[in-house]
């Protein structure tokens, strides 16, 4: 036993420290993942190996400062979202995933949560810029205290960053 204990309690710190998020970037988290909300952060985007990667990765921006991160997250022209126009008249706002030789994949981003569409390339009739789609406007209402934990939640999780952010910082 005397000879165990120790050993426990610093492979119980060790794991401590690697996975557990300091608290702001654990309130993030929470809100990331918060199921509550239909359109949670989760719905469309993957980090630290939870939620779905339907969205562009985000931590490629998360060395940004606070404000920019917020841009993009408040961004209404889109960048990859697509107006997938099919030769049976419907049309629908699609993030590429995948193509081959004659399939193109789209998650239509037009449902919660969205739907992958696996389309034979002969059923598309043209793809060209999304001007319908919005990244969720709901973030306009989100508090600036929810939107620094969550951008200290995209820091962490991405490069480990335990600063937080302020919220001065996102105001
Ligand atoms: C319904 C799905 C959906 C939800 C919910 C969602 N996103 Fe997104 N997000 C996307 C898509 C799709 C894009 C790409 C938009 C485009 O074409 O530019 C995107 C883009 C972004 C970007 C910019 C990425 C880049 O490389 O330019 C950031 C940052 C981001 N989202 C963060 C968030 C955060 C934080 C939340 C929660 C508050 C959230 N998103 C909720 C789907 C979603």
């Amino acid at each position: 036993m005397t000879r165990i204990w120790p050993y426990l309690l610093i492979a119980g710190c060790a794991l401590a420290a690697d996975t557990k998020p300091p608290a702001q970037a654990a309130r993030g988290q929470a809100f990331f993942l918060d199921e509550t909300n239909a359109k949670h952060c989760g719905t469309c985007h993957s980090l630290a190996k939870q939620g779905n990667a339907v969205g562009p990765d985000i931590s490629k921006l998360a060395r940004l400062g606070p404000r920019a991160i917020l841009m993009a997250i408040r961004a209404t022209r889109t960048e990859y979202v697509q107006n997938v126009k099919l030769k049976n008249g419907t049309e629908f706002p699609g993030m590429p995933v995948a193509q081959d030789a004659n399939t193109t994949q789209y998650y239509d981003v037009s449902v919660t949560p969205p739907a992958l569409r696996k389309l034979d390339r002969s059923e598309i009739a043209s793809v060209g810029d999304n001007s319908v789609w919005k990244h969720p406007p709901e973030s306009a209402g989100y508090t600036p205290q929810q939107l620094a934990d969550v951008i200290a939640f995209i820091k962490w999780a991405s490069y480990g960053d335990t600063k937080g952010v302020k919220v001065e910082d996102v105001e």
